[in-house]
């Protein structure tokens, strides 16, 4: 399994994402997206060499809720988990000729480390315990996407498919109250 090491540098309440900076920007891609690269090329010859095996062999990454939809003050946070899921669904479809399975694991939010840094109020957050069990159990049964907790991330999936200007709407909503994506 491959998990990334999470990098986010959300701007405080009041701020204007476009004052942070680009070297940030480019940080939370070098630690979430090329992280996750250097783990899946780590990981990947030795799932080719499995032996015995009588499952095909699992990948998984964890990605994030904010990958189905863009939030203020989650924009390389988001985009980079974004590019998380859209390079592990791609790559699954190449990997299905070597029988090797890819799950991606998209949290809402979770109470950890990272998120105690938020200063923002996080809808449904479950404790680090919980979402442990859902990911085994999503791992068990083998779902292509794992997440949780359901009723957060069923809703922010249906608002990552409205058209861009209700989503325009929502997103400044949020925006208006002080409030961000951060790291969901
Ligand atoms: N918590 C949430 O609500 C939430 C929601 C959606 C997705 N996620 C994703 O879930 C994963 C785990 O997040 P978390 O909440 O458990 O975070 P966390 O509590 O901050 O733990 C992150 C871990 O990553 C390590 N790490 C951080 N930066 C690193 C770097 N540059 N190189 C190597 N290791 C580094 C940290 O090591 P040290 O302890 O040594 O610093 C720590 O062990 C992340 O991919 C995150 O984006 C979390």
């Amino acid at each position: 399994m491959v998990s990334t090491s999470p990098c986010s540098t959300p701007a405080p309440a009041n701020m204007s994402m476009c004052a942070s900076s680009t070297s940030s920007w480019s940080s939370a891609f070098a630690t979430n997206f090329q992280g996750t690269l250097y783990a899946i090329d780590a990981a990947l010859p030795l799932l080719r060499r499995a032996e015995g095996r009588t499952q095909a062999p699992l990948l998984a990454a964890v990605s994030s809720a904010s990958a189905y939809l863009p939030l203020p003050r989650a924009e390389a946070y988001g985009a980079s988990k974004a590019a998380i899921s859209h390079f592990l669904e791609s790559l699954r479809l190449d990997l299905a000729a070597e029988r090797i399975d890819v799950s991606v694991i998209h949290p809402g939010f979770v109470e950890t480390p990272l998120t105690a840094r938020n200063d923002f109020s996080m809808p449904m957050q479950i404790s680090a315990e919980r979402a442990a069990e859902y990911i085994v159990e999503g791992l068990a049964k083998r779902r292509l996407d794992i997440h949780f907790p359901r009723r957060f991330t069923y809703l922010v999936k249906a608002l990552g498919v409205l058209p861009p200007a209700l989503r325009r709407r929502f997103g400044l909503r949020i925006a208006g109250r002080g409030r961000g994506g951060g790291e969901a």
